[in-house]
């Protein structure tokens, strides 16, 4: 499988095990999107899936060409105003006020591997895993503005990067109103549109509505990705489900405000635009200035929605994060958020973490309130030295202390912000994001640091690096608590205020690069209140995120459940907390909050040094239990069953081994039903030929059997009955290993 390019016709094949992805250069110079879907055979043309035809109320490219009408082509990176009315993937104003371009195709060149983008999170070959990178060059002679459209192919994952960069190689200042990652053309409208949306603490709920004329869009202008929409979205054919069928994912290597839409034109064709938001956002090219788009992720299978996610979780685990952590086991930890939220000590916390220490934990990880005098949420956040009253023998002693315990130590931090009631705030007030004559909003009594300014990512380093020399430390909480307002850089020049958002993310994105060069064994892991900045350009630096401040078992079956068609389980930390839960007040088992939090990077998050000892017993079993089967649940292959989107009431999901020699499958039930039938739980991804057992039972199935009969799984009722459990909220685990 490779890049195959028709010198003659100008035609480029990019051939994956499994899909085809074909484009042309059009009459008109520019470059015309053939065909992307199921593998198909290479062949020098591809005329009848180019043939042109008049149509009547359409521009047209010249008198001659009277029937080459853009708004009827499916292109590969369009522009608007030359005939195509439909959204353009890009548009520059020039000196003159005019924003009509004309790209046309000067060159190519192809490349074994993919580079790294500088300054910006990216996708890598470092293993040479045959990915292959086609740069097509095209240049605005008027401009002297040059485009590159990149594309790269995983062959074995069967995904493809698409990103562009312009370079105004001109004698004008130009400006980009906006300037897409990748663009898509498809042929029809058949299909569904499968978006992750919600709310904080309802993060990535599954939304899947069929395309209809029009835009359909989802967005962030939040300064993140955000907790309402995230980057990544499906189009599937109707038919089209977990088990079967044809569907497209895209994704973006992006944390800031980003747009993925759809539109149906009055041909019921529909083209895909992800990329940076257009609205709050334009960028200034002097001659011999370059932008750099973020990179797009595009992949397709006909194997369903299962297939798609394990195959673009595989290609983000050896492609995408950072590597030293990539296939290393996730420790298992506990958090003391939920336990104390800001009111503890050193003793109170010793006593936490000698308790994690005898329950089996791993790591000890202290969240908020250890720095400044930061005793509530308005104060001392930029101030990253130690909260003294709270360690009067020193951190550095504490820090040993949890090490000699023989745990490993995290601590979290909110780099980008800063609190009024700080000493940063004294020294710096103008480091403070605010528009000049505006009154700065506050979200959470707290404020975000402009981290446009080169002077505030050294700060910052400086201050965390301090911290991590001083503790030894072994993992990072990386938090970003709040929405961006006010948007304005005293830094910038009027004219580059629109700049400013993107800005802000590459000054994150420097100070996370500068850090995981510096610690390159200190684990990262990002939160945005929760589940805020879910995306894959902070998966980049910090392998995994907080997937959501609601730990509640049932909201985060369908946080979770949502979350694992966009990202592998490996990316999504999961912790059990106490009950009544703190975000919705419910009451669910021990046994079910583990059930749940067992498919993701596990931990706690309460008081264990409060539960009885029959607890503090289950908690100890619990976490051998994950100990024992770690790897199959951070990196086995994912597979949903019972979607609980679609049924409101029941949940299932499994892990399998690659080898197939294990899986561990959940079933979940939020209420009970009375008087169930027989119930029948189909596993996947096993080896049909092989005889397992379930739970250790004495009783051997086939995998055949298990995949296409199923296994008889007992009412959750009648399971309960008489043992003063409630078959609400339930679950139930079954270990399937294959027979010696
Ligand atoms: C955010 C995070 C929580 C916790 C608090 C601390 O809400 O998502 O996990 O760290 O901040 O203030």
């Amino acid at each position: 499988m490779a890049i195959r390019i028709e010198d003659q016709n100008l035609l480029f094949h990019l051939q994956t095990d499994h899909t085809s992805y074909i484009f042309q250069v059009m009459e008109n110079g520019e470059l015309g999107q053939v065909y992307y879907g199921k593998r198909v055979h290479s062949k020098s043309s591809y005329d009848n899936l180019t043939t042109r035809e008049w149509h009547n109320a359409s521009v047209a490219l010249s008198l001659q060409q009277n029937d080459f009408q853009l708004q009827t082509i499916k292109q590969e990176y369009a522009s608007l105003g030359k005939g195509d009315f439909r959204y353009p993937a890009y548009q520059v104003t020039q000196a003159n006020g005019s924003r009509i371009t004309e790209f046309k195709y000067e060159s190519y060149e192809l490349v074994d591997g993919k580079r790294r983008l500088a300054g910006l999170p990216s996708t890598f070959d470092d293993d040479n895993d045959d990915a292959q990178t086609l740069t097509i060059s095209l240049r605005d002679k008027l401009l002297g503005l040059v485009l590159h459209l990149n594309y790269t192919i995983f062959p074995h994952q069967d995904v493809i990067i698409r990103s562009a960069e312009f370079q105004n190689q001109g004698n004008e200042k130009l400006t980009l109103n906006s300037a897409a990652s990748a663009q898509l053309d498809l042929p029809d409208a058949d299909y569904d549109f499968i978006q992750f949306s919600g709310a904080w603490s309802r993060e990535r709920h599954m939304i899947r509505t069929h395309l209809r004329s029009g835009v359909q869009s989802i967005s962030s202008l939040r300064g993140t990705s955000s907790h309402q929409q995230n980057p990544f979205m499906m189009l599937a054919r109707p038919n089209t489900d977990d088990a079967s069928g044809s569907v497209f994912g895209f994704n973006l290597v992006y944390s800031g405000n980003f747009a993925d839409q759809i539109q149906v034109d009055q041909y019921d064709t529909s083209r895909v635009i992800v990329g940076i938001n257009p609205a709050e956002f334009a960028w200034n090219l002097k001659p011999g200035d370059k932008f750099q788009t973020p990179e797009a992720v595009l992949s397709y299978t006909d194997a369903g929605m299962n297939q798609l996610s394990q195959q673009m979780g595989a290609f983000y685990q050896n492609h995408l994060v950072n590597q030293r952590f990539a296939h290393e086991e996730r420790p298992t930890l506990i958090n003391n958020w939920e336990a104390t939220f800001m009111d503890f000590d050193e003793n109170k916390l010793l006593d936490f973490a000698k308790t994690a220490k005898k329950l089996g934990l791993e790591m000890f990880v202290l969240d908020d309130g250890w720095f400044g005098h930061r005793n509530a949420d308005n104060s001392s956040l930029g101030d990253w030295f130690v909260n003294q009253p709270k360690f009067p023998s020193g951190f550095d002693k504490f820090a040993n202390q949890i090490h000699e315990l023989g745990l490993k130590f995290g601590l979290w931090f909110e780099p980008e912000m800063i609190s009024i009631d700080s000493e940063l705030y004294k020294e710096h007030p103008d480091w403070l994001i605010n528009a000049p004559g505006r009154h700065a909003s506050p979200e959470r009594r707290q404020f975000v640091l402009d981290m446009t300014r080169p002077e505030v990512v050294d700060y910052l380093f400086d201050a965390m690096s301090k911290i991590i020399d001083m503790t030894k430390l072994d993992y990072i909480k990386w938090d970003m608590n709040r929405n961006i307002t006010e948007t304005y850089s005293s830094k910038l020049s009027a004219d580059d205020q629109l700049e400013m958002p993107h800005r802000y993310i590459l000054g994150v994105y420097q100070l996370y690069d500068r850090l995981v060069k510096a610690y390159p064994d200190v684990l990262f892991e990002s939160c945005s209140s929760g589940g805020g900045r879910f995306d894959l350009g902070m998966m980049y630096y910090a392998p995994q995120a907080w997937t959501s401040d609601d730990t509640d078992a049932v909201e985060r079956m369908l946080i979770q459940f949502g979350t694992s068609y966009g990202y592998p389980q490996m990316m999504m930390g999961a912790h059990v907390s106490a009950v009544p839960n703190d975000q919705v007040g419910r009451i669910t088992s021990l046994k079910t909050r583990a059930n749940v939090a067992y498919f993701g990077d596990f931990g706690y998050e309460l008081d264990i040094t409060k539960m009885s000892s029959e607890e503090q017993q289950q908690v100890k079993e619990q976490t051998a239990f994950y100990n024992e089967h770690r790897k199959l649940f951070q990196f086995g292959k994912f597979y949903r069953i019972e979607n609980p989107f679609k049924n409101g009431n029941v949940m299932s999901w499994e892990v399998v081994s690659d080898d197939k020699q294990h899986a561990i499958a959940a079933r979940y039930q939020i209420l009970n039903r009375p008087h169930t039938g027989y119930i029948r739980l189909y596993i996947k991804g096993l080896d049909p030929d092989t005889k397992y057992t379930v739970n250790g039972g004495s009783e051997q199935f086939y995998g055949d059997e298990l995949m296409n009969a199923g296994l008889f799984v007992s009412d959750i009722l009648h399971e309960t009955h008489g043992t003063g459990q409630s078959a609400d909220f339930n679950s139930k685990l079954f270990v399937i290993d294959a027979v010696k």
